[in-house]
């Protein structure tokens, strides 16, 4: 079967990258998790005090983006992929509130986006990945095999976001964890640079009726037609 590429978009907790983990481990093809990426960058500027409540300094930000280095590997002792910033694996770190309450700000930077879309093609380049985000089959790749498009009701992404972060032990309440995902909504939605859009030949799904393994029987069928 030959490799093609697929772009999965839609808003936060639509089980974008349980799909896409998913389709990468039937099909050994690459899971790309771009939203890690620019909570890494986020993660980064707090760390440095670049990003703190209302305080951001967007341009020391961007001047040391060529400092920051992200790799998709394996981490052995959760054996599952996680993202490495520069050399440290920070899975847990890049999944708190105060990263989930900051990104939408660091990801509405054209600079910033500019620098994640290079490495995304980079990643992309010799197919076979499986990328999910937000702009994926409209900036990154407009040319992708299949393209689809997640939705889900608020209230049940946060539900499932809420189980999540509880078995991970990051504490937050269901309310604050609705809340972020509503805010973060509107603003990925209603920024000026590559906001989150249905890519005109995307197949919007909506995964709120759909245990798991139908949704990607389903995909899996697609792929196979397109491959
Ligand atoms: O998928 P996620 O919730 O982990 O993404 C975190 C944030 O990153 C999200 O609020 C919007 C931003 N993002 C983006 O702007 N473009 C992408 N391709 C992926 C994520």
């Amino acid at each position: 079967m030959k490799k093609i590429n697929i772009a999965i978009d839609g808003t936060s907790s639509t089980g974008k990258s349980t799909l896409a983990k998913q389709i990468a481990n039937k099909l050994n093809y690459i899971y790309i998790d771009s939203g890690a990426m620019y909570r890494c960058v986020t993660l980064f500027a707090i760390q440095n005090n670049w990003l703190n409540g209302s305080h951001f300094d967007k341009e020391s930000l961007i001047e040391s983006l060529p400092d920051i280095h992200l790799k998709f590997a394996l981490n052995k002792e959760k054996n599952d992929q996680t993202i490495f910033l520069n050399g440290i694996a920070v899975e847990d770190e890049i999944r708190s509130m105060e990263v989930s309450n900051a990104v939408s700000r660091v990801a509405a930077v054209p600079e910033i986006r500019r620098a994640m879309v290079r490495l995304q093609h980079e990643f992309g380049k010799d197919k076979g990945v499986v990328m999910d985000g937000r702009d994926i089959g409209t900036v990154v790749f407009p040319n992708a095999e299949l393209k689809l498009f997640l939705t889900c009701s608020p209230e049940v992404r946060a539900q499932r976001r809420y189980e999540e972060m509880q078995q991970k032990g990051i504490s937050a309440s269901f309310e604050q964890v609705l809340s972020n995902i509503k805010s973060r909504d509107h603003l990925d939605s209603s920024r000026a640079d590559s906001p989150l859009i249905k890519a005109s030949d995307a197949l919007e799904i909506n995964t709120e009726n759909r245990s798991v393994n139908e949704l990607l029987d389903h995909v899996l069928k697609l792929i196979a037609k397109k491959s």
